[in-house]
């Protein structure tokens, strides 16, 4: 019988394209979900065993998860995946407790306790919102003049979300880092992405190249992915003094930029583990 892949979506960009386009030349028979159209309920009588989850607001990709992987519905990831990858705050604590090598970092809940935690910390210290990606709403803090600006912007923006402080010590990295991508249990490519700027995301204008996967990059991601309960990752990380550290890992990885530069066809490895995944010849979640 034909795997029934259902792939829920808020927007089709490239990679849904591409990943819908393989899924059907493998004989998968897709069920296109848009999250814009999309009801759930409790019954949990779903028309597809497998979900491939490619929405990009964390807030839907959790509900949904959340109902259909509790419905007996297969979902890549799993909810507790996206629950820890989603929260920079769980990621840093499930590395930490893995023994992955990550940056130190610091919480905090009012700016008064924040600019404590930044002034031991020492700067430059990094201040992140706890959700989101791109690069967005990131600050670099150098001094305390600044620190108590941003503190202050912040605060008075309002929101819960602005309340979280997550504060990074500033690594000094060699203009780039790395992005890999995890399907399962191998590092299947990874790119390096170089900007003048000190954030260097591609939908920042960082510039990506193939960044070969040395038996290091891949142990190290392997257990990265590990950590955060395993599936179709990306991993980021930087080249700090001290070696390799992993700050991120991206459960919905964005990868148009990489199949040229690395050579791999990223789309037709994540629907090979997609397939091994619905066999049960993978679990979603490594253990
Ligand atoms: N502590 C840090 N020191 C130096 N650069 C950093 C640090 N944290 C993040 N960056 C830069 O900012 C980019 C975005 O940070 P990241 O934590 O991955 O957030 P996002 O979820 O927005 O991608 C990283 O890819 C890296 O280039
Ligand atoms: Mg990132």
């Amino acid at each position: 019988m034909s795997i029934r892949l259902g792939v829920l979506f808020g927007r089709i960009r490239l990679e849904e394209k591409l990943l819908i386009a393989e899924a059907l030349r493998r004989g998968l028979e897709v069920i296109q979900i848009d999250s814009r159209r999309l009801v759930l309920d409790l019954s949990g009588d779903y028309q597809f065993e497998v979900l491939l989850e490619r929405e990009i607001s964390h807030s839907r990709a959790l509900y949904a998860l959340n109902l259909l992987q509790n419905s007996g519905v297969q979902t890549i990831n799993s909810y507790e995946v996206a629950l820890v990858c989603g929260d920079k705050v769980a990621t840093s604590k499930a590395l930490w407790d893995a023994g992955v090598p990550t940056p130190e970092i610091k919480v905090a809940f009012t700016p008064q306790s924040a600019l404590a935690a930044i002034e031991e910390l020492g700067y430059p210290v990094v201040l992140k919102p706890v959700t989101g990606s791109w690069g967005r709403l990131m600050a670099k803090i150098n001094d305390r003049d600044a620190a108590e600006a941003i503190l202050e912007h912040r605060t008075q923006l309002g929101s819960y979300y602005h309340s979280i402080f997550y504060l990074q010590k500033y690594l000094e990295k060699p203009g780039r880092d790395i992005r890999a991508f995890v399907a399962g249990d191998e590092t299947i490519g990874a790119i390096y992405r170089s900007s003048a700027h000190w954030i260097t995301n591609t939908a920042r204008g960082g510039q990506a190249s193939n960044c070969p996967v040395t038996p290091e990059l891949n142990d190290l991601c392997l257990r990265a992915a590990r950590a955060v309960g395993g599936g179709l990752l990306a991993i980021d990380l930087m080249e700090s003094p001290e070696g390799l550290t992993v700050h991120e890992v991206n459960y919905t990885p964005e990868f148009r930029h990489s199949v040229d530069i690395t050579g791999v066809n990223i789309p037709a490895r994540m629907i090979d583990y997609v397939i091994q995944v619905a066999r049960g010849a993978a679990l979603p979640a490594a253990s």
